[in-house]
């Protein structure tokens, strides 16, 4: 969607994969969805290096609204879990320097049930406006499939009347593939970033999933990615429960990868100090918002490995290796095999990034390097191309 908007992979943290529809704030006063739990983000972001790091907007999900519009037919928040209401905590984020995402559905209720936006798009999006919020999560849930094209684009020219910026993230294609095939060049041109599958799980059986998913439909949705608009394989679950610390490795080589919208859904008030590194990785994060702006792709498949290449600015390549045998020990890949090692003639400069940081040096075509890596791990380098060595400087002159 060129509205300015998104033109490097989304960076924040949504609220849905760890913590739901948890509205128990009687019991649950520190986990349940209210505005103390968005305002604490906030301040962790700020003071633990994530807002520094690059993640800049911090996302309500489903469960927030009363079950009630008011009597002007507004959206309101639930009044009991955010007594202060959306604007001031959209001023509260913002006084941090940081932005407000907020969640409607297109259909007539949310996916949890709550109120949803069919026949008041303008009127939501004139709240949202008001509001002072940043994104807008759109989900598909309670709709005539038939209609969500529609009601897609209604809602982006909805946002793009309001004339406040406010970035459009989309579920259209995901609802739409049960019955056809997703128009993809439509998408692009209304929303800033758009699922495709299932919702992620804090296991590994999810991540393997999305990125199966992913892989065999790269040539429909690959080349819609672009600055402006991404494919989203959804939330980084790392920093909760279910991923080994290998398997986190992977999921963030994978998302930068993929130019995928980096929004974590974990608590960064309680992260092991291991997986908050991982999160910011500056080498990492340079990756998933490479100004080039190309989604990378799986380029082979070679025994238990999946070898995944991005193009980044100044010809350089982003390979991630990942070793999908769930057995054993560390397996041994050898680098030449990577597809894109061919902008190694005549040699190219190696850095690892993932499993540890390693400068690689200068390789050629012949290079001989191994990669060591753990199950359901990932190797994550950058090849830079290097241009002809000089071996012989005179010859150029005779
Ligand atoms: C759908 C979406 C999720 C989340 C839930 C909320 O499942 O795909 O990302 O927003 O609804 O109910
Ligand atoms: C079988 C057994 C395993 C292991 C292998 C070794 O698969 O079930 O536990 O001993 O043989 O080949």
């Amino acid at each position: 969607l060129d509205n300015g908007l998104a033109l490097k992979p989304t960076m924040g943290w949504l609220h849905w994969e760890r913590f739901m529809c948890n509205t128990d704030c009687d019991t649950q006063p520190d986990n349940c969805i209210s505005e103390r739990l968005y305002m604490q983000m906030a301040d962790v972001m700020v003071k633990e290096g994530w807002k520094d790091a690059g993640y800049e907007y911090v996302c309500i999900d489903d469960c927030w609204p009363s079950r009630q519009r008011d009597a002007q037919g507004r959206l309101q928040a639930d009044p009991k879990r955010f007594p202060g209401g959306i604007k001031k905590l959209a001023d509260y984020v913002h006084s941090k320097g940081l932005k407000l995402g907020i969640y409607a559905d297109v259909g007539k209720n949310t996916c949890a049930g709550y109120p949803g936006s069919l026949g008041h798009y303008e009127t939501d999006a004139q709240t949202f406006a008001d509001w002072g919020v940043d994104l807008l999560k759109f989900d598909g849930c309670f709709m005539d499939w038939k209609l969500l094209g529609d009601g897609y684009t209604n809602m982006s020219k909805a946002l793009n009347k309001t004339g406040r910026s406010i970035l459009y993230s989309c579920e259209w294609p995901l609802y739409e593939w049960p019955f056809q095939k997703p128009n993809y060049t439509a998408i692009r041109e209304t929303c800033n970033h758009w699922r495709n599958f299932d919702d992620v799980f804090d296991s590994w059986s999810s991540i393997k999933s999305i990125l199966d998913w992913t892989a065999s439909h790269q040539d429909t949705i690959v080349p819609s990615a672009g600055p402006g608009g991404w494919n989203d394989p959804d939330m980084l679950v790392i920093g909760n429960f279910g991923l080994s610390h290998a398997q986190q490795e992977s999921q963030m080589a994978l998302w930068a990868i993929m130019a995928a919208p980096l929004l974590m859904s974990n608590d960064l008030r309680d992260i092991c100090p291991r997986s908050k590194k991982l999160l910011q990785n500056k080498l990492i994060i340079d990756i998933s918002q490479d100004p080039l702006g190309k989604q990378g792709h799986l380029s082979a498949k070679l025994d238990s490995f999946e070898v995944w290449e991005r193009p980044l600015s100044k010809r350089r390549l982003a390979v991630a290796v990942l070793n999908k045998q769930e057995i054993g020990g560390p397996r041994i890949f050898s680098i030449r095999f990577v597809p894109g090692w061919k902008i190694c003639d005549p040699q190219c400069n190696v850095t690892q990034i993932l499993p540890q940081y390693k400068e690689m040096g200068v390789q050629t075509l012949q290079s001989k390097v191994l990669l060591y890596i753990d199950p359901s791990g990932t190797a994550l380098l950058t090849v830079t191309p290097l241009s002809s060595p000089l071996k012989n400087p005179h010859k150029l002159y005779w």
